[in-house]
């Protein structure tokens, strides 16, 4: 029976990034292949029925899959020079829960199931929870098979050569409507853990939220022969942007708004460049104020690039509504786990996007650098077993079965 740390270390070779630190793990690449691979074989192990469902998320199922199953899990994909816990921790924990179910003996009497989401991130393709937005609709599957990586290699050409059919991939009822509960375990990515001293937290909500791609038109040009007086140069109203955007959700509660990707064209230090795209990613608590931010910078930016001799084209790549988790069953995980503290976040979940549909809920490890899409994430193996030990503990309640001494038959090692 392993651990989650231990489980979290045999996979932590693969898609390891040497240049940036940390990880990059991008869906469908050859990391996120081989981390399938991984999961499949850990899943197979433990007697679990695994599949890949039309829209690249993989399903690893303990019994047959039927209604009102009870799903736990997260996804293996990862920001660019990402830390090692943000998505593996809740597909391993959602193992070593299992691992520790059946030590004991127990059966479900409901249908349990693991799931890994595509693209959690959209780090390759540009649209977060890509995998569990297809999956409810919540995206047009036209669009999302269109979408590119920055190689133009475009999602369906990817799910293909992945041996994957792209036409298929859309609104899953079927696989919507046996979903009973999802509960995702997640490394909590702030610091609410830590000033609660606590190991483990149950979610209230998440911030709204969404990407803004910002392309900036002026004229490329060289460094040295173009005076400084005749410039249609598209990283200045780019740069006073990233400055708005900081002062902007400044004014506004809870807001955050960040420029974590700009990139000028040609972008050679001798030149100036001829365009700039630059991604705005918004979030606060409120729809409106969200929505209100981006219109402000949205004018901004109009108004910066036009005092520039520059043109812009603003358009929306995601969205995502304020998400509140299920308040019944919310109240329910905390008290079964010993009044554990009930946190909002900032950060987007593939159980946000669920929660929409179906009753969702997510438990947090504590991180005690507080720190998150870097290198620094991180959670100690005591946290991670208490981690765990919730999740069983929930999968349990959840899933209804017998207790031990009635056990009939329990997961078998092939
Ligand atoms: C994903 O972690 C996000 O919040 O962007
Ligand atoms: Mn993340
Ligand atoms: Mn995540």
């Amino acid at each position: 029976m392993a651990t989650a740390s231990e489980l979290l270390s045999a996979i932590d070779d693969l898609g390891a990034d040497r240049t940036r630190g940390g990880f990059s793990r991008h869906v469908l690449d050859r990391a996120e292949q081989e981390l399938r691979e991984w999961f499949t074989e850990q899943a197979r192990l433990r007697g679990l029925q695994v599949t890949t469902d039309a829209n690249a998320n993989l399903w690893a199922w303990w019994g047959e899959p039927g209604p009102d199953a009870v799903v736990t899990g997260s996804h293996l994909d990862s920001v660019p020079g990402g830390g090692a816990f943000d998505g593996p921790l809740g597909v391993v924990s959602a193992l070593a829960a299992l691992d520790l179910l059946r030590a004991r003996g127990f059966t479900p009497r409901r249908p349990l199931a693991v799931v890994v989401f595509a693209e959690e991130e959209g780090g390759r393709f540009g649209v977060p929870c890509l995998g569990s937005r297809l999956l409810t609709g919540t995206i047009d599957p036209d669009r999302a098979r269109a979408l590119r990586d920055p190689d133009g290699v475009s999602f369906a050409e990817a799910m293909r050569s992945a041996g994957m059919e792209p036409e298929r991939a859309g609104r899953d009822d079927a696989a919507l409507e046996r979903i009973g509960r999802f509960v995702e375990l997640h490394v909590e990515q702030g610091r609410g853990l830590i000033d609660l001293q606590r190991p483990v937290g149950v979610a209230s909500s998440i911030l709204s939220h969404g990407r803004w791609r910002f392309r900036i038109t002026g004229q490329g040009n060289h460094a040295g022969a173009t005076p400084m007086g005749d410039r249609r140069d598209p990283m200045l109203p780019s740069s006073r942007l990233v400055l708005a955007a900081r002062d902007a959700a400044r004014d506004v509660d809870g807001a955050r708004a960040t420029v974590g990707r700009l990139v000028p064209n040609p972008g050679g230090t001798n030149v100036v460049a001829s365009s700039v795209d630059m991604w705005l990613d918004a979030r606060s608590p409120a729809d409106a104020a969200t929505r209100g931010l981006v219109a402000e910078l949205s004018g901004l930016a109009e108004k910066y690039a036009a005092e520039e001799g520059c043109r812009v084209e603003i358009s929306e790549e995601s969205y995502a509504d304020t998400a509140h988790f299920d308040a019944g069953l919310r109240e329910e995980l905390a008290t079964l786990l010993g009044d554990a503290p009930v946190l909002p976040t900032g950060a987007g979940h593939d159980a946000g996007i669920l929660a929409a549909h179906t009753p969702a809920a997510m438990l947090f490890v504590r991180n005690p650098t507080g720190v998150s899409h870097a290198p620094q994430e991180h959670a100690e193996p005591e946290d991670c077993e208490a981690g765990v030990t919730a999740l069983a503990r929930t999968l349990e309640h959840l899933a209804g079965g017998r207790p031990p001494e009635h056990s009939a038959t329990s997961l078998q090692r092939e």
